[in-house]
Order: structure tokens, then C-alpha cells, then sequence
């Protein structure tokens, strides 16, 4: 594997979740693997659970990490090419993601989407010229409009908790007070309609009018707006902000209540709640199925470092050959 960015970057949903589940039964079974090996770490956003997950995973796989916070220690990076760099950008990205291949075996990077511009966010202009220019193999810690760590790890955990062989699993809109990017919601639909199609899941997304996301992320997923019609026979319910992507990045008032709560919870099949986190409580989420017994979100969050780990046990695997 050189590269991971989205879904198609893997063959085999079923393959990659057996995998990430022997190296959860065995986590320390590959610690010579990533011996003398190098994992760079950049972010241009905030991270709590990308940040320590992917680093516990090259640890267990015995390599060295770095971590560049370009947001806050990093020169200001100019990204477009042709531009007289006589403003506030001081280093191009074009040398800095060069110089960072030099140190590197692997890279991964976080950045953000602009939510201004929609041709620029959804072309990934950044994160693909951080591909071509650093050289090395890159793992996305998520991007403009992906965070296919966290689907891995989503399709890891539904693969665990599910009662039934294929269960029906709902992505469910939830209030915020900003406007947030559509990558997580985006890339949770990319995988589960591709574990779809493998016949793994069946997938349904809900979402007040004006949310629709792209339609090239939800191809195959039921929708609707109607989030009780929804929830109707769910064992899974991943609640997720998103803002628009029509009128990118807006955020448009919803009169009905979407928060998620026990209430809502009961016309499901006893199902078990996901967020990726952080989570606002009782905006997105309430209290009560946080801290009672459907919630599954620390569990999540735990097998964050599994999907990291087959992510780079394979990229490892591939720099031998
Ligand atoms: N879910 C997730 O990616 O969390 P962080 O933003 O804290 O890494």
C-alpha cells in the first residue's frame, strides 16, 4: 500500500477488518517490522485521537515517529504554484513536503478543508500535492473531504458489535453550533456503501433539506429526510454534524429537533451509538446515551490504533518490496 486516502485503496473490506483484528488480539506480533523506519506526522489542524492512535501504532510496529505541528511551529506554507511569495507565506509546499519525504519513510497528514472554496476542497489540491511532492508513501490523517482512518475504524467496530449478519446501520445528521466539514460523514458513506455492496451492511442516511452530501459518496445508501423513518430497525446509528455542501460550508436552521437521545433511541433495534468525536454533549449527542450502555464511542476511539496499524503494517510491507 502507497497510499491511503479512501476507500479504494483497499480490495478487501473483510480482509482489512480480519487483519486489524488479529493485530488487536496480538498488537506487538509485527515489532520488528517498522525497526529503523521513520513515520512523520503533520498536521495543519487540531488532533487528539488521530494523533496518539497512529502513534501508538507505529510503536507497536516498532518504528520512530515525528510529529510536525505546521499550524503552530511550521512557516506559513504557500500552496499555489506561480505566486510571488512577497505576502505572509514563507515556505512553498513544495520544498517543505520534499524535505519532509527526506526524513521520512512514511508521512501522514491532517488538513482541513477551507469550506470557501469547493472546487479547491473537493480537488484535494493540497493533500495531492503533498503526495507528489514528499516522495514517500502517505497515509491521510484526513483531508478535505475524507478521514478514511476513522471509516476503517467505524466498519472495525460495527464488524465487532453487530448482533445480526448484516446489520442496518444509519448515519443521522446532528445539530452544531459551526459549520463543519462534510469529510467524516462523507467518507463513513463511501465505506459503508462499498461494505454495502460486498453485502456487509445495509446503509441509510438522514439529514434535514440542504444537507444532501455529494452524490458520489452516498451512490447505493437509501435516503431521507425523515431521521424516525430512519431509525426504524437500526443497530447502528453514527450521528455526525456536517454543513452543506450545495451552498458550501453554509449552515441552514433546522426546525426539528435532531439530537440524538433515548427517546429517538427507542424506535431503533437496540442500537449501538457511534461518533467519531469530540462530541458536543447534548448539542449532537445527549448525556444519557453517552454514559449509558448503547454508547460504543470510547470503544471506537480505541480501535482507532488497529486501523492505523494494518494501515501501516501494509505500507511497511510494501517498502520491502
Ligand atoms: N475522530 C478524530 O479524528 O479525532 P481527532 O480530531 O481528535 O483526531
Amino acid at each position: 500500500m502507497k497510499k491511503f486516502f479512501s476507500v479504494e485503496d483497499v480490495d478487501s473490506l473483510e480482509e482489512v477488518v480480519q487483519e486489524a483484528l488479529q493485530l488487536k488480539a496480538n498488537p506487538n506480533a509485527n515489532e520488528s517490522l517498522g525497526r529503523y523506519k521513520t513515520l512523520g506526522l503533520v498536521f495543519l489542524n487540531p488532533s487528539l485521537r488521530t494523533r496518539l492512535s497512529t502513534q501508538k501504532a507505529a510503536m507497536n510496529l516498532g518504528m520512530n515517529v515525528m510529529v510536525m505541528n505546521m499550524d503552530k511551529d511550521g512557516w506559513a506554507l504557500e500552496t499555489q504554484d506561480g505566486v510571488v511569495m512577497n505576502g505572509t507565506t514563507v515556505e512553498h509546499i513544495r520544498e517543505a513536503a520534499a524535505v519532509m519525504g527526506e526524513y521520512c519513510d512514511i508521512l501522514g497528514l491532517r488538513s482541513f478543508p477551507s469550506l470557501k472554496d469547493k472546487e479547491a476542497d473537493y480537488n484535494e489540491d493540497l493533500f495531492n500535492k503533498f503526495i507528489k511532492f514528499c516522495g514517500v508513501p502517505v497515509v491521510s490523517l484526513e483531508s478535505a473531504t475524507r478521514h478514511p482512518l476513522q471509516s476503517l475504524t467505524d466498519l472495525i467496530t460495527i464488524t465487532e458489535y453487530k448482533q445480526v449478519d448484516k446489520p442496518k446501520v444509519v448515519l443521522a445528521w446532528a445539530p452544531h453550533v459551526k459549520a463543519l466539514p462534510q469529510a467524516v460523514a462523507n467518507s463513513f458513506a463511501e465505506w459503508m456503501c462499498k461494505a454495502q455492496e460486498q453485502g456487509l451492511v445495509e446503509f441509510t442516511v438522514a439529514h434535514p433539506a440542504g444537507y444532501e452530501l455529494a452524490d458520489n459518496f452516498t451512490k447505493g445508501a437509501t435516503i431521507t429526510n425523515n431521521l424516525n423513518e430512519a431509525l426504524s430497525g437500526a443497530d447502528f446509528v453514527y450521528v455526525k454534524n456536517w454543513s452543506s455542501y450545495k451552498e458550501y460550508g453554509e449552515v441552514y436552521p433546522v426546525s426539528e429537533d435532531w439530537m440524538m437521545n433515548n427517546q429517538k433511541l427507542s424506535l431503533t433495534n437496540d442500537a449501538k451509538v457511534m461518533h467519531c468525536l469530540p462530541v458536543r454533549r447534548d448539542l449532537e449527542l445527549s448525556s444519557e446515551i453517552l454514559d449509558g450502555p448503547s454508547s460504543l464511542v470510547i470503544k471506537e476511539a480505541s480501535n482507532r490504533v488497529w486501523a492505523a496499524q494494518v494501515v501501516l503494517k501494509r505500507m511497511l510491507e510494501s517498502l520491502e518490496k
